[in-house]
Parts: C-alpha cells; sequence; structure tokens
C-alpha cells in the first residue's frame, strides 16, 4: 500500500530521516515506534504529502507520490491535538470535508451519523463540539477523518492527550474499527505498550533510521539489537563470554547462571559493538518456592527489591557474584506469601528464553 524507497530527508542541515526503506501492507495496522526526535511525525507527514522529502521514493498504490499534493493523496491525518472547531457542532465538525461534495443533504447527513455511530458517538450529532470530554472529541475528529473514505489513515499520537483509562478503552476500539472499515493505519507512538497491542507490524526507528520491522511478538521476543530489546519492555542484561561455537550452537559462560548455550537462532542480527551480553525478560524468571523443582536450571540469589503491583510483584534479585540485580516478574497467586528484601531464593530460568546480544 505505502512503499518507502531509501528515503531521505534533511532540515537543512540536520538528517532527520536516513535511508528509509520499508513497506506497509494493504489493511495492516502498521506503528511507527521511537523516542522523540527519531522522526515518526516525519516519516508520517512524507505519506500525507505535508513534507517533501530529499531523496528516494514514496509510494501509495504503486503511485510516486513525487508529484501529488496532500489534498490529492488518498490519505486522511489525525494529529496528536485533537483540531475540532469548538464553535460548531458535533455534526458540522465530522461533516466539514464534505462541505464542496456536490452530494444532497440528505446524503451527507446519513453519512455523518454513519461516521458518528462507528466511532460509538450515536446521536451526538447536534452537540456542540466544546461541550464533549477529550475522548469524545479525539472520536468526532476520527470520525472526521473516516467519513472521507480514504484508503491510508495516518495518525499521530492521537490518544496521547488522553489519561490510561480512556486511552486504553480507545486503544481497543480504533483496533475493531480498523477490522471493521479495512483501511490501512499508520499510526505514529512512542508508547511501546501502545504499539505492541494495537499493531499488526512495528517499526522502531531510532535517529532517522528503522532499527527493526517485525510483528509485535518478534520484536518482543527477538529484537535484533539491545538498543530495541531495552525500548520495548523490560530486559534484564548480563555479560556473557564466549567460549565457543559451532554445529549451529554457542558456548558462554555467564556470571550468575554458569556455562550455558544458545543456538545460533537465538543471537541477535545486528552487532552489538562485540560486548557480548544475554537478555532476558522478566517474565521468563520464577522465583522457586521451598519444595518447589525447577523445570530447568536455577541459579541462587537474594531479594533485593520488591515492588508490588495487585496482581504481579516485581523482584530485584541479585544472583551470587552479581552485582546487578535481575528483575523478574511474578504473577501473585492466592495463598502465596508476597517476599520480603533479604529473602534467599533461589532463581528458575532457561537457556531457551535467552537472547545473546554481541
Ligand atoms: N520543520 C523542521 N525544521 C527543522 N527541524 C525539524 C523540523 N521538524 C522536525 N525537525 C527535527 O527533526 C527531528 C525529527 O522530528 P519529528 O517531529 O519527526 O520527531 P518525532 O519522532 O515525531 O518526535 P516526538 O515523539 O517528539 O513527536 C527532530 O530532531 C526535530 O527537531
Ligand atoms: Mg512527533
Amino acid at each position: 500500500m505505502i512503499e518507502f524507497q531509501d528515503v531521505h530527508k534533511y532540515y537543512g542541515d540536520y538528517h532527520a530521516l536516513r535511508g528509509i526503506t520499508a513497506t506497509i501492507r494493504e489493511g495492516e495496522f502498521f506503528s511507527l515506534l521511537g523516542p522523540s526526535g527519531c522522526g515518526k511525525t516525519t516519516l508520517l507527514r512524507t505519506i500525507a504529502g505535508f513534507e517533501g522529502i530529499s531523496s528516494g521514493a514514496v509510494l501509495i498504490d504503486g503511485n510516486s507520490m513525487e508529484n501529488v499534493p496532500a489534498n490529492k493523496r488518498p490519505t486522511n491525518m489525525v494529529f496528536q491535538s485533537y483540531a475540532i472547531f469548538p464553535h460548531l457542532t458535533v455534526a458540522q465538525n465530522v461533516g466539514f470535508g464534505l462541505r464542496r461534495d456536490p452530494r444532497s443533504k440528505a446524503e451527507k447527513d446519513k453519512l455523518v451519523e454513519e461516521s458518528l455511530e462507528m466511532v460509538g458517538l450515536k446521536g451526538y450529532g447536534a452537540r456542540a463540539a466544546h461541550a464533549l470530554s477529550g475522548g469524545q472529541r479525539q472520536r468526532v475528529a476520527l470520525a472526521r477523518a473516516l467519513i472521507l473514505k480514504p484508503k491510508v489513515l495516518l495518525l499521530d499520537e492521537p490518544l496521547s492527550a488522553l489519561d490510561k483509562k480512556i486511552r486504553e478503552q480507545m486503544q481497543v476500539e480504533l483496533i475493531k474499527l480498523q477490522r471493521e472499515v479495512g483501511i490501512t493505519f499508520v499510526l505514529v507512538t512512542h508508547d511501546q505498550e501502545e504499539a505492541l497491542v494495537m499493531s499488526d507490524r512495528i517499526a522502531v526507528m531510532f535517529e532517522g533510521e528503522i532499527a527493526q520491522l517485525a510483528d509485535p511478538e518478534t520484536l518482543y521476543r527477538r529484537p535484533n539489537s539491545r538498543r530495541v530489546a531495552d525500548f520495548i519492555g523490560v530486559m534484564n542484561f548480563l555479560p556473557a563470554r564466549v567460549l565457543g561455537e559451532g554445529n549451529g550452537h554457542i558456548q558462554l559462560d555467564v556470571p550468575g547462571l554458569g556455562p550455558l548455550d544458545v543456538t545460533e537462532e537465538q543471537a541477535s542480527a545486528a552487532p552489538n559493538g562485540g560486548e557480548a551480553a544475554v537478555g532476558f525478560r522478566p517474565e521468563t524468571l520464577t522465583l522457586l518456592y521451598d519444595g518447589q523443582t525447577p523445570l530447568d536450571r536455577e541459579a541462587p540469589g537474594t531479594i533485593d527489591e520488591v515492588v508490588y503491583y495487585g496482581d504481579m510483584t516485581y523482584y530485584d534479585v541479585k544472583l551470587d557474584g552479581v552485582e546487578k540485580p535481575v528483575r523478574i516478574s511474578m504473577r501473585n497467586v492466592f495463598g502465596r506469601p508476597v517476599l520480603d528484601v533479604g529473602t534467599r531464593t533461589r532463581v528458575a530460568w532457561s537457556p531457551g528464553a535467552l537472547v545473546l546480544f554481541r
């Protein structure tokens, strides 16, 4: 649906996009994820045509967008700050893009009503737009974009101004909506959880480049670099020494865990500057309670910090012989006590859950 071919963008001397090559598929929920200033908005705006590019090409539906102005592109954009008109009614806001459309008023009214229904605001048409909550305003902005039936909907942090509860609710609604209308969605977000929850695929960006493009599970389980691993969720790292390799396996020595073996597939693709380390997610480690035996290996340690979240407890554990604690997440179950700081413990772990960075 959208193709970036070696796209570069300079703002004066500043190299904001550094050779972006990627394809966004038709009907896909695609996210651009990365820290502030990495070029997400800039890249989104090159699709919309609000931003020219310095070299390379942007194609939509196989057509180069080089000489196509924003208003002639099959895209529509929803901005971070709800750009709705407070002095108009909800219906007038939603129908705004149709004001020069030759269809009859009755037909347009019907389209407005349909769009409002899509975003869960049926019957709100006559309401003054200023008399809406933040979440409702954002839905009006969505309805206003959807009524034009774009092939691609571009969303620049559309939920970031909403509080956590409403944001999570809107995330679910957006996913449902996208499935219903079948339009290609491109979402910009710096919230990794939001990207994981919502996307079919995610492009993780740093400093004007795509570091990894993959589906959420691959990004989480097989990050191609330490940087991506660090940006997506929590990852523990322990320094590792490579002892040898062959036959698709790599032998390592990891202080705290001991000698171990990983497969070539567990090694990250992108180079990490030669300093080898293993990474593992907090949920791949388990605290063993008295009498429990590990499924695979175990390592002794001492609980250094306890953070209780109600449904979960996060433990920071100092493995014997390692100064830096590792984070372990445990689901709380009825009848099992939360352990105290200072408790000696055993940690179950498995070489198969590790990612090797080197
Ligand atoms: N019009 C401009 N002129 C000069 N530099 C710009 C312009 N717009 C953006 N930049 C710079 O380009 C870089 C990328 O900006 P962009 O807005 O794409 O970042 P972003 O990833 O969307 O960040 P955020 O999460 O903060 O919105 C930033 O360093 C920014 O300062
Ligand atoms: Mg931005």
